[in-house]
C-alpha cells in the first residue's frame, strides 16, 4: 500500500507502484489541473511539487508527474495546482494573470508550480534563478516575454523572503494556503504509520525492477514499469549523501543531479559546475534524475556518465551483503551491456579529488542549447607539471561510440608531453581511432567526428597559443589537412 499526502489530505492506494502520479491525480482523484502533455518529461504541463523532510526541514522540489512512479510518492507531500488554491490568487498566480502570462492556459499550471518551487527555495530570489526554475516548462502561445514579466513581478514579491522559516513567511504572505503550516507534522505522522506497516510486513513491493527517478525507465519502458514489482531507490537514505574523505568524494548512487550540483563538497571541487550542469536536462528532471540511473541506463551520450568517466570514477555494487568495486570505465562491455548482475544495486560512486592546479572541463553540443540530449559530449581532467608537460590527463566522450567512451589511448599518448601544436594534432588523430560514431538524428558520423575534435580542443584551449589553436581548429595542424579519417564502422 502506498501512502502519501496529496495537497491537504493523506491518501493511500493499492495501484501498481509503477503507475504514474499524473494518472493517479487526474484519473483517481479528478484533479485535472495537472495536464497530460508529452508524457516524456519535456513540456512541464504535469509539474507537481514534492515535499519531504530533509535534515529536519520540510523542503520542496518540482518534478514532472508523468515520469514519477507512485512508489516515489510514498511518504512524501505531493502538491498539485489545486493544492495552491486559496480565496485570493497567490502572488505567483496573480503575476501570471496581470502580465498576460497565460493565453490558452494549457501550460499555465506548470509555470505556476515551477514558480512556486522557486519561491519555496529559501535562497533563490533573483530573476535569473526564477527563469532557471521554469527551464522545464514549454509554452506554445505566449512567446515567453509575458512569462518573463511575470517572473520579474514574482521576484519583486519575494524580495523580503527570509532564508530561515521561509515556509511560514510564504504562508503569511499568501503564497501558500494555511494548511502548509501543518504539513511537517502530518509527514512525521505518516512516517510513523509507514514504519508500523513495515513492521507488520506491509510495505510497497520491495523486489523486481530497480527504479531511481524513473526519468529513463518511464520514457523507455513505461508498460514494464507499471507491470513489474519495483524497488524504489530515489529516496533510499542508504544511497544518499556526498562526503569528502581520504582525498576522495564518496557520492551515494541515488544522489540526484540537482543534489550533486548543489553540494558544497562538489562545488568546491568544480567551480564551473553550474555552467556544466545547466546543459543537463531541466530543473524538474534534474530533481529526479539520479547518478546511478544515468550510469546504469548506459546511454552512449549520458552526460553525468561522461562527466564521471573523466574523473576516472569507481563504482560500488551491492547485492545483499556482498560488495564489489570496479572502475566506471570497465563497467561498459557493449551497447547497453554492463558488468552487473540484474540483482546488483549501484550503491556509491567514488572519485579522487583532483589535485590542486587541475583543470576540469565538460562540453556538450546538442541541436538546441537546453533540454536536449547531446550530439556529442566530452569531459577532460588535465594537470600540467611545472614545465608545462602533461602530468595527468583523463578524456571521455559520448555520442561517438556504442557506450560512453573512455579515451584512454589518446590521453596516454599526451602524458609527459607538452601541449604543442604537433603533439595535439597527433593526439587528435588518435582520438579518431578510438571512436566509431554512427549517423543518426543527432548528426552524421562525420559531423560527430569533427565535433569531438573541436570539443577536445576546447578542453585544451586555455593552454594553447591562439595561433596554434586557430590552426588546429581549421585542421591545418593535422597530417590529414582537416580531412577526418573514415574510422571503423559503427558498432550498434
Ligand atoms: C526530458 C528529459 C531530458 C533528459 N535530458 C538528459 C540530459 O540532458 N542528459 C542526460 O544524460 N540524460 C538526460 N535524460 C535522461 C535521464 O534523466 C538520466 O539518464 C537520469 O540520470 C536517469 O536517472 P533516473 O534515476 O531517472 O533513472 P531511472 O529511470 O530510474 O533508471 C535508469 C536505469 O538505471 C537503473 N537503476 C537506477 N538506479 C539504480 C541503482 N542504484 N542501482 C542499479 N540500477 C539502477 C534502472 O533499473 C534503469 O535500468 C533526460 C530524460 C528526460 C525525461
Ligand atoms: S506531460 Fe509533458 S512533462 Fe509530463
Ligand atoms: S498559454 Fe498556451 S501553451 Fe502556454
Amino acid at each position: 500500500m502506498i501512502r502519501f499526502i496529496l495537497n491537504d489530505k493523506k491518501v493511500r492506494t493499492s495501484l501498481p507502484p509503477g503507475s504514474t502520479v499524473l494518472d493517479f491525480v487526474r484519473y483517481q482523484k479528478r484533479l485535472t489541473g495537472t495536464k497530460t502533455g508529452c508524457r516524456e518529461g519535456d513540456c512541464g504541463a504535469c509539474t507537481v511539487l514534492v515535499g519531504q523532510i530533509k535534515e529536519g526541514k520540510l523542503s520542496y522540489r518540482s518534478m514532472t508527474s508523468c515520469l514519477m512512479p507512485l512508489i516515489n510518492a510514498h511518504g512524501r507531500h505531493i502538491v498539485t495546482v489545486e493544492g495552491l488554491n486559496m480565496e485570493n490568487l497567490s502572488p505567483v498566480q496573480a503575476a501570471m494573470v496581470e502580465t498576460n502570462g497565460t493565453q490558452c492556459g494549457f501550460c499555465t499550471l506548470g509555470f505556476v508550480m515551477s514558480f512556486t518551487g522557486f519561491v519555496l527555495h529559501p535562497e533563490d530570489k533573483s530573476h535569473q534563478k526564477a527563469i532557471e526554475h521554469i527551464d522545464g516548462n514549454i509554452c506554445r502561445c505566449t512567446g515567453y516575454k509575458s512569462i518573463e514579466r511575470a517572473a520579474a513581478a514574482i521576484v519583486r514579491a519575494v524580495a523580503e523572503k527570509p532564508e530561515t522559516d521561509t515556509l511560514s513567511w510564504l504562508v503569511e504572505k499568501g503564497f501558500l494556503p494555511f494548511y502548509f503550516s501543518g504539513i511537517g507534522e502530518k509527514l512525521s505522522d505518516l512516517h510513523v504509520d509507514i514504519q508500523a506497516e513495515m513492521s507488520q510486513g506491509e510495505m510497497p513491493e520491495n523486489a523486481g525492477l530497480h527504479i531511481g527517478g524513473g526519468t529513463d525507465l518511464l520514457v523507455q519502458k513505461h508498460a514494464r514499469v507499471k507491470a513489474s514489482p519495483l524497488t524504489g531507490l530515489l529516496f533510499d537514505e542508504a544511497l544518499k549523501g556526498i562526503e569528502k574523505k581520504e582525498g576522495k568524494i564518496w557520492a551515494g548512487a541515488s544522489v540526484t543531479v540537482s543534489e550533486f550540483c548543489e553540494s558544497p563538497e562538489i562545488q568546491a571541487v568544480f567551480p564551473e559546475l553550474k555552467r556544466h550542469v545547466k546543459l543537463v536536462s531541466s530543473t524538474p528532471i534534474r530533481n529526479m534524475a539520479t547518478l546511478a540511473g544515468n550510469l546504469v541506463n548506459a546511454s552512449p551520450i549520458g552526460d553525468m556518465t561522461v562527466f564521471l568517466l573523466a574523473l576516472n570514477a569507481e563504482i560500488e555494487l551491492r547485492e545483499g551483503d556482498s560488495i564489489r568495486r570496479l572502475m566506471l570505465r570497465d563497467f561498459y562491455k557493449g551497447y547497453k551491456i554492463l558488468d552487473k548482475n540484474p540483482e546488483e544495486i549501484l550503491s556509491r560512486i567514488i572519485f579522487r579529488v583532483p589535485d590542486p592546479g587541475s583543470h576540469f572541463n565538460f562540453e556538450k553540443v546538442c541541436k538546441r542549447t537546453h533540454l536536449d540530449i547531446a550530439s556529442v559530449n566530452s569531459a577532460c581532467l588535465l594537470r600540467l607539471d611545472g614545465e608545462g608537460k602533461v602530468a595527468e590527463l583523463n578524456l571521455s566522450a559520448g555520442g561517438v561510440f556504442a557506450w560512453p567512451k573512455w579515451l584512454g589511448q589518446s590521453a596516454e599518448f599526451l602524458k609527459g608531453k607538452s601541449l604543442s601544436r604537433e603533439n595535439l594534432a597527433a593526439a587528435l588523430e588518435r582520438v579518431q581511432d578510438e571512436v566509431a560514431p554512427i549517423s543518426d538524428a543527432r548528426g552524421t558520423a562525420e559531423y560527430k567526428r569533427l565535433l569531438l575534435r573541436q570539443l577536445i580542443l576546447t578542453h585544451f584551449q586555455p593552454f594553447i597559443a591562439e595561433a596554434d589553436l586557430l590552426e588546429l581548429i581549421s585542421g591545418a595542424g593535422s597530417s590529414q589537412s582537416g580531412q577526418l579519417a573514415p574510422g571503423p564502422k559503427a558498432s550498434d
